[in-house]
């Protein structure tokens, strides 16, 4: 990535472009709003079947649904290397029988 007085960029793609995309976006300093537009189920925040691991403000990471807290995301919250997974760190972890 060449030298750029941008402060944002937006990015649609595959998961793993996102996810590179962002750690070079958020390297230089600049703001990268990710648009996770993967297969979705029902699209109304029913299913959980797209659900990404993201770092709130308050430092606590949270599953959060593409189709209803996005579909977009500020790209240097979302835990990529996590995604598809469930983090024993997130919150709720528990009840949801991680041990
Ligand atoms: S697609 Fe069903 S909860 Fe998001």
């Amino acid at each position: 990535m060449e030298a750029t007085a941008a402060t944002d960029l937006y990015a649609c793609g595959p998961m793993g472009m996102l996810w590179a995309v962002s750690e070079l976006a958020t390297a230089r300093g600049v703001r990268v709003w990710t648009a996770v537009e993967e297969a979705m189920a029902c699209g109304i925040g029913a299913c959980m079947s797209r659900v990404l691991p993201v770092v709130g403000s308050d430092g606590i990471s949270r599953l959060v649904r593409a189709c209803v807290e996005g579909p977009c995301f500020d790209g240097a919250t979302v835990r990529w290397n996590d995604v598809g997974s469930l983090p024993s760190d997130i919150e709720g972890a528990a009840a949801m029988g991680w041990h």
